[in-house]
């Protein structure tokens, strides 16, 4: 039987191409995603992926989805903690809603999809944690306080995780994607853009396939030596 994988923001930007190719790796998919019924519904359609509506953000609900999930697909053996947004502001504008909302989804949120999933995974010896941080979590980001924070945050969980996991069978890692061609980065100012691609020595931005590449490594059998790392994939934007 194949394994099964859940992939939270799965219906769109990175999640939805670690979606697709996860699934074109043989496993079989959950896409988990917050709001966007219509993009949910499409994304369906064109993949035959099935998705699943609940806020990163709110434990019992990930409790919730996860049990869903599981009745519906089987137990989850590979969670890839995608889900993230963005509220910038310098920090002089930012607003105690803009800093609550980035930590809750994208710090917390991971805490709340990997804690009601731990136990399953250390009694049946086998796990896969991807958590997809971000080079603004490394190299901290001008008006992203609140996003570099959850992002620095969520490698502390990967390398404290990643020790508790090892001897139950289960690896933890990171992906830091640098500046992806997604609707994220499309939000961003043209002007404050350019100027980002101009940092980046490969002379563009990164396409979301090249981050699902680095997902489906992590979770291979291949991978099995490999916990607590951090996989930079940024087109030689910042060296760690
Ligand atoms: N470094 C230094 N100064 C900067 C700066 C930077 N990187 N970016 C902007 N500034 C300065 C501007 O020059 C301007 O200065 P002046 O007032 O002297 O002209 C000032 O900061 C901006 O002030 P504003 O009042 O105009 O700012 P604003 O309230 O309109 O906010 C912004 C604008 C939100 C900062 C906008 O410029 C922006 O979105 N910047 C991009 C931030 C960014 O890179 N976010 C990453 C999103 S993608 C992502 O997060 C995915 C991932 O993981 C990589």
């Amino acid at each position: 039987m194949s394994k099964v994988a859940l992939v939270t923001g799965g219906t769109r930007g990175i999640g939805a191409s670690i979606c697709l190719a996860m699934k074109n790796a043989g496993y079989t998919v959950a896409a988990n995603f917050a709001g966007n019924e219509e993009a949910a519904a499409r994304f369906t359609e064109e993949t035959g992926i099935k998705t699943f509506k609940w806020s990163v953000a709110d434990y019992d609900a990930c409790v919730a989805g996860i049990a869903q999930v599981e009745a519906d697909l089987g137990p989850i053996d590979i969670l890839v903690n995608n889900a993230g947004i963005t509220r910038d502001a310098p920090f002089h504008k930012m607003t105690r809603d803009q800093w609550k909302e980035v930590i809750d989804t994208n710090l917390s949120g991971v805490f709340n999809m990997t804690h009601p999933l731990w136990s399953g995974m250390r009694e049946r010896k086998f796990g896969r944690i991807i958590n997809i941080s971000s080079i603004n979590g490394q190299k901290g980001q001008f008006a992203q306080a609140n996003y570099s924070a959850a992002k620095a945050g969520d490698l502390g969980f990967t390398k404290a995780l990643a020790q508790e996991g090892a001897r139950a069978g289960i690896t933890v890692n990171a992906v830091c994607p640098g500046y992806i061609a997604t609707e994220m980065v499309m939000a961003v100012p043209e002007k404050v853009r350019e100027s980002i691609i101009g940092q980046i020595p490969v002379g563009r931005l990164g396409e979301p396939e090249e981050i699902a590449r680095c997902v489906v490594f992590l979770a291979s059998d291949d991978a099995g030596f490999v916990t607590g790392s951090t996989i930079t994939a940024n087109g030689g934007q910042y060296f760690i």
